[in-house]
């Protein structure tokens, strides 16, 4: 951290950068394992496909591409960075935090790095804690980012979750400056009393993992779809308009949402109770499904790279999620948008690599319900004599 930043006035987004695993999971891919079909997910939620981790992919090593990549948008060195701030509800593990991971992964030597947990509220709460530091002078660059693994925490027969989640990383840069801009509002809410409506229950000091937990599947996540909806439908247009009014402006002022990517229905609801069109709304929940953390910074960094973001835009980020959880934070844009597709241009995926211990196995992550689509072969993990040129070709077996 840099303790000497001075106070700056105002807190902009400088970066943004995404990323998504390659592996493809469609509703027929999901049609063959639980009593589902296309229509009705399509129908009710409006995801058509979704993303998988391959193997050697963690929540780590995604939050690490997308959060170099924001940092390259930003025109920065990874060392600019003083904090690092990661939204998951799906670590790579207990401890350390995932931050700190992401911090060597991408090269950084001297940022604080914290994890932050509030579901899939957490990114637009990292967020408002990222405005926090840099408005108080502790920070001038934070790297904040939401990175979701959700794949490995599904049931595979349960029908009502495991259709709507997938995996995915997205992160912005928030700098301090004296120009005015960046963000201008944000509201956050807690209701504790839907703590049960979307939970995972074993495995934290409640019900530490045992063979009865893992026999009981509940290491998984539970959820009561129809209670979320509720919450989800009453909370969004609020939080978004407190938000908007903390900012001085109108629900009409601003140019684009960018909600949380959980179920077209609620995006339509969200449209509906502040009165706009639908093309005010972001929508690419049909690609990805819902990444929680990860779904509003990857929105948003695709709504910029899209060209739906110019400089002087007011935008406004909102999300829900467990907890009950919601947050949201209206932007005046600052930044030429068309930086963000340069950012992504200049990190190879395959050039981070998060740091295992060398006498620690993992066991194979991926869930055996996925192991099938997941058997073609995962380009950025092939053999290395399959691409080095001049290799030996390993010797053929000999047959007695
Ligand atoms: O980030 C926050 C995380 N969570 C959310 O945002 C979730 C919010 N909730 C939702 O998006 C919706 O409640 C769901 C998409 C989860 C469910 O949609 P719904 O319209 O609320 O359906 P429902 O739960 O009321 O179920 C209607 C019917 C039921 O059958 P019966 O009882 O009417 O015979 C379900 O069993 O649909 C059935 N059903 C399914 N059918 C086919 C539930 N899931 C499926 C499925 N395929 N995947």
């Amino acid at each position: 951290m840099n303790p000497e930043s001075g106070t700056m006035r105002h807190a902009h987004v400088t970066g943004w950068g995404r990323y998504v695993p390659e592996q493809v999971l469609t509703n027929a891919d999901l049609e063959k394992m639980v009593d589902t079909n296309d229509e009705w997910i399509v129908t009710r939620t409006g995801i058509r496909e979704r993303r998988v981790a391959a193997a050697h992919e963690t929540t780590a090593s995604m939050g690490a591409v997308a959060g170099l990549r924001a940092i390259r948008t930003a025109g920065l060195d990874p060392d600019d960075i003083d904090l690092i701030l990661l939204a998951t509800l799906t670590p790579d593990y207990w401890m350390p935090s995932t931050a700190a991971l992401v911090k060597e992964a991408i090269g950084n030597q001297r940022a604080a790095a914290m994890d932050i947990s509030a579901a899939c509220s957490g990114f637009v709460y990292a967020f408002a804690t990222a405005q926090a530091y840099v408005t108080a002078g502790l920070a001038k660059h934070v790297l904040v980012i939401g990175a979701e693994l959700l794949t490995r925490f599904l049931d595979y027969t349960d029908r009502g979750t495991c259709i709507l989640f997938g995996d995915g990383a997205g992160a912005v840069v928030v700098s301090g400056s004296d120009e005015p801009g960046g963000s201008l509002g944000i509201e956050m809410t807690t209701e504790p009393q839907g703590a049960y409506m979307i939970w995972l229950p074993a495995g934290g000091a409640k019900a530490p993992p045992s063979p009865e937990t893992i026999r009981r599947g509940e290491h998984f996540i539970r959820m009561e779809g129809r209670e979320t909806y509720r919450f989800a439908t009453r909370t969004l247009a609020a939080t978004a308009m407190e938000s908007i009014r903390r900012a001085g402006l109108t629900a009409d002022d601003i140019r684009l949402f960018i909600p949380h990517q959980a179920n077209i229905r609620i995006i339509e609801a969200v449209a509906k109770g502040l009165d706009l069109p639908m093309d005010r709304m972001f929508v690419n929940l049909d690609k990805y499904g819902n990444t929680s953390a990860a779904s509003v910074p990857i929105a948003l960094a695709e709504a910029a790279n899209e060209g739906r973001i110019a400089v002087g835009d007011a935008i406004c980020i909102v999300a829900f999620g467990a907890g009950f959880t919601s947050g949201a934070a209206t932007i005046r844009w600052t930044v030429d948008p068309a930086r963000g597709i340069a950012g992504d241009a200049a990190v190879d995926p395959s050039s981070i690599h998060v740091r295992l211990p060398q006498d620690w196995d993992a066991v194979d992550p991926i869930p055996p319900a996925l192991a099938e689509i997941m058997a073609r072969p995962d380009p950025l993990n092939v053999p290395l004599d399959d691409v080095v040129p001049g290799e030996p070709e390993p010797a053929p077996a000999s047959v007695s």
